[in-house]
């Protein structure tokens, strides 16, 4: 993320609230490039950050949804969602509530794969995160397909955020190099499987896994594009 620490090298930034930050991966970029700032992380899901505070003892780590930031307005200079867009029950609601805590002359970063203009590599890895995402709504959980990157800057412009400039971020990587890689996506598949077994989706699921391999094999599995878009509160 060269460009946003370019970016960002020459603003003051105090603090900085990371929303639906999981195990953390986005805090490492964070840190990067504010690494002067105070960093809070919020998540709903309480065994992801018990995990990030063992990884990052220096920042804050509350239970929190999108939905709800449980902060003052104009709290922080900026605020990032990297990631969990896709995931939010309620976009516009998630937005609206990042807007109101970031300062008025503060930033908002959002870092969101996207679904279209992939090669088959990336293709192979849309196929196992809709694969998860569809067992995580069988069992209720929020979690859509991934969005196109114009929907993603469409919901951005609706939400009233007035956005500073964009970027692609790729990672030119294939993360299935051989067969050990291969099984270990599939074992994964296969538990995601059977915490819908019972449910009347699980046999149109289930020949996935082996579709999945097939591609694999073939196209290898790369990270989807990310868009990262840099946008002010007005
Ligand atoms: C794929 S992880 C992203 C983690 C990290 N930010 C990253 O960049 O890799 C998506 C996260 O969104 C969280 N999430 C789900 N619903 C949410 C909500 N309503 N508000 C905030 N986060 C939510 C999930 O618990 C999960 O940790």
């Amino acid at each position: 993320m060269k460009k946003l620490i370019e970016f960002f090298k020459d603003k003051t930034v105090k603090n900085v609230l990371d929303v639906g930050t999981g195990t953390g991966d986005f805090i490492a970029i964070l840190k990067e490039v504010f690494p002067t700032a105070h960093i809070t992380g919020v998540d709903p899901n309480p065994d992801s950050l018990k995990e990030a505070e063992e990884l990052y003892p220096a920042v804050s780590f509350r239970k929190m949804v999108a939905e709800n930031l449980e902060f003052a307005n104009n709290t922080f200079d900026v605020v990032s969602i990297s990631m969990a867009l896709h995931h939010l029950p309620d976009v516009q609601k998630g937005l609206q509530e990042i807007k109101r805590v970031v300062k008025s002359n503060g930033w908002i970063i959002v870092n969101e794969l996207f679904s279209d203009n992939l090669n088959s590599a990336q293709e192979v890895h849309k196929m196992l995160h809709h694969f998860r995402s569809q067992t995580h709504r069988i069992l209720g959980i929020s979690h859509n397909e991934t969005f196109k990157k114009n929907k993603i800057i469409e919901m951005i412009d609706e939400s009233g955020i007035n956005i500073h400039f964009q970027f692609e971020s790729k990672r030119e990587v294939n993360l299935i190099r051989n067969s050990k890689d291969l099984e270990f996506r599939a074992k994964k598949m296969k538990e995601m499987l059977e915490s819908v077994k019972g449910y009347s989706e699980y046999e149109l699921l289930k020949p996935q896994i082996d579709e999945f391999r097939e591609k694999a094999a073939k196209f290898g599995f790369q990270p989807a594009t990310r868009v990262v878009i840099v946008g002010k509160k007005q």
